[in-house]
């Protein structure tokens, strides 16, 4: 039976572009889950957006000295680059800042607020008299009142994790050094206190099969220190108008925390409008079966597995009553399977720096798989990793090369040059032991790395399909065709054709990691008529606030390939064939170091 799999993925900042360890950290491992459920037939829907509003974005407008809405969409369409580049396969990446997205926030707010989870209070709020208005969090600096780290921002910590409550910052001066001074400022607060038991069953009922990293930041935390009231409106003009009067006349707007993550739901109502299906949403969001995957930075963790869980709850059917007329639940999140961080070259990853390796910069010197590849092998899963050049370019040479590009490329050439361009035509009944043996290894792959998947290993799943790739050169050096070839053509062709069938069968297995060279072998293998992935594009949409660009995915039609072993037809014509990858030259490490901290 076919599943439902939101596969949501965090909404990066338009304040720098993409690097390696976002990729990493959410795209990579949401669309290699996201392409592993659609070649098993499952409904996907995997959807992002650009996180357009809120004080990273205007700060950085600041900085810049551009409007704010200009560096959102530079940002933004530079985004867009990347995911087509990488192939990460967006059924809609959008942003924001969308008419259709301020009217799901404002109903989800006013879902809270019928249901008494909302209330006004005020609070002190560091006041620039310089600039003749309150502070925003992340512009107020200072020291942190639980660590005594010197360089928090007064709602965070980079120090301890925590998040803060501002007007405790220690010795809080605005970024420009001038004095600030604390005056009172009205909000609306979200009464999480009151949703603590329904967001700890929810996390209980999951905790059995969530990464513990991820229960430990959110359950273990709860239980430690307990929900609390949290401000949700901000004194800020960029972002979601607060859907209550006089609150934009008052310079006040939605926090962009309490916004970005309700995109996720926005983002499938626009997908389905753009496809010409108002309701299919609710497949995915009116589904007590459908299954949603978050895939985020552990920086994120509370954000998805409490603060989310608690608005969707806290709304209950009365979003659904607010927006359509009838009375339903949201779905909740399945699993929400955060990732750790990616180093570089053994120091964290700093845009500012300039210490980063850029998504598009790469693009220009490596193929995406190349990256895609890497970003998996080392994906910080469990615990930080480190992207180490050295350690790139060997494992592209000595695992991507060497196990899987040069198998695909010798075997193909060959069975090319001495079959006349075709799948040697051997009677499947004739095979012998060994090539069933082989052939049974690889089809329990299915299987194995199909579990694997399902509980969101991708690392581990990678390695499986690697050894059994390794498994395949095994077997080569044992039956040796490119001797039998001369004086036993029957048997050479078993084994070439068994060895084909399971290179067949590896192309679907690395598929949902290496999207480009699996779609390339395909068409090697001859074929012609059935297509792996569909493809991306960029389209514009308008609405009430403008124009905004976004990346769609088209699904193939038709016949296409599946999560099941090859049936690989004897005689099929094949093309010929050209390496899959490039090995790499080891002084590409000393060049890439050297790039490193320098100007951008
Ligand atoms: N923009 C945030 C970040 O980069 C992530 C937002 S995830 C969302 O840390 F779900 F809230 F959008
Ligand atoms: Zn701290």
């Amino acid at each position: 039976m076919s599943e439902y799999i939101l596969v949501a993925i965090a909404w990066p900042y338009a304040n720098a572009d993409i690097h390696v360890g976002n990729i990493t950290g959410s795209h990579l491992p949401g669309d290699i889950i996201a392409r592993y459920h659609r070649l098993k037939g499952n409904q996907v829907l995997m959807v992002s957006g650009t996180d357009s509003h809120g004080t990273p974005v205007t700060l950085k407008a600041d900085q810049l000295g551009r409007p704010v809405e200009e560096v959102y969409k530079y940002y933004h369409d530079r985004f867009l680059r990347t995911f087509l580049g990488y192939g990460i396969s967006y059924d809609l990446f959008t942003t924001t800042h969308t008419e259709n997205h301020f009217k799901v926030t404002q109903a989800i707010f006013l879902a809270l607020k019928e249901n008494n989870y909302l209330y006004t209070g005020t609070s002190l709020q560091w006041y620039s008299p310089k600039a003749g208005r309150f502070l925003p969090d992340r512009y107020v600096e200072g020291t942190c009142y639980l660590c005594g780290y010197t360089a928090a921002r007064s709602d965070q910590c980079d120090g301890c994790g925590s998040v803060l409550e501002p007007e405790k910052l220690i010795n809080p001066h605005s970024r420009d050094g001038s004095p600030l001074e604390l005056r009172e400022t009205e909000h609306f607060y979200l009464d999480l206190s009151k949703l603590e038991p329904e967001v700890k069953e929810f996390l209980q009922q999951r905790q059995s099969y969530w990464r513990d990293t991820v229960i430990g930041e959110s359950l273990r935390k709860i239980e430690k220190e307990g929900l609390k009231p949290r401000p949700i409106t901000r004194d800020l003009d960029w972002g979601v108008p607060v859907p209550v009067e006089g609150w934009t006349e008052a310079g006040k707007c939605i926090y962009v925390w309490f916004e970005a993550v309700i995109g996720y739901l926005s983002a499938a109502i626009e997908w389905s409008r753009l496809t010409g299906q108002p309701e299919a949403w609710r497949n995915w969001w009116v589904n007590p079966h459908a299954k949603q995957f978050y895939f985020i930075g552990k920086d994120n963790i509370f954000f998805h597995a409490a603060w989310w869980p608690a608005q969707l709850m806290g709304a209950g059917t009365q979003f659904m009553h607010i927006f359509t007329g009838e009375d339903s639940l949201l779905t909740l999140p399945y699993d929400v399977p955060a990732n750790q961080f990616m180093n570089l070259e053994g120091q964290k990853i700093s845009g500012s720096r300039n210490w980063a390796v850029w998504g598009l910069d790469a693009l220009t010197r490596y193929d995406p798989d190349a990256v895609r590849y890497y970003l998996t092998a080392n994906m910080p899963e469990y615990r930080d990793s480190d992207w180490d050049w050295e350690d790139f370019v060997a494992r592209n040479n000595n695992e991507l090369v060497a196990t899987w590009g040069n198998l695909v490329h010798r075997v193909l050439l060959f069975a090319y040059k001495h079959w006349e361009g075709r799948v040697p035509d051997v009677d499947i009944a004739t095979l012998r032991p060994q090539d069933r043996e082989l052939l049974r290894a690889i089809e329990n792959g299915f299987d194995v790395v199909g579990w694997e998947l399902e509980a969101v290993r991708v690392r581990s799943a990678l390695s499986e399909i690697m050894k059994l790739a390794g498994d395949v050169n095994v077997y080569l050096d044992a039956n040796a065709p490119w001797f039998a070839v001369k004086n036993d053509k029957e048997n050479a062709a078993k084994t070439i054709y068994t060895a084909l069938r399971a290179i067949d069968s590896l192309k679907v297995l690395f598929a949902p990691f290496l999207p480009f060279s699996s779609e390339k072998l395909h068409r090697f293998l001859g074929y012609q008529d059935v297509p792996m992935f569909g493809d991306q594009y960029i389209e514009e949409v308008n609405d009430a606030l403008g124009t905004h660009r976004v990346v769609r995915y088209r699904p193939p039609s038709g016949q296409v390939v599946s999560w099941r072993p090859s049936e690989l037809p004897p005689n099929q014509p094949m093309n010929p064939p050209t390496p899959l990858f490039k090995k790499l030259d080891e002084s590409i490490v000393a060049e890439e170091r050297s790039r490193l901290g320098g100007a951008s």
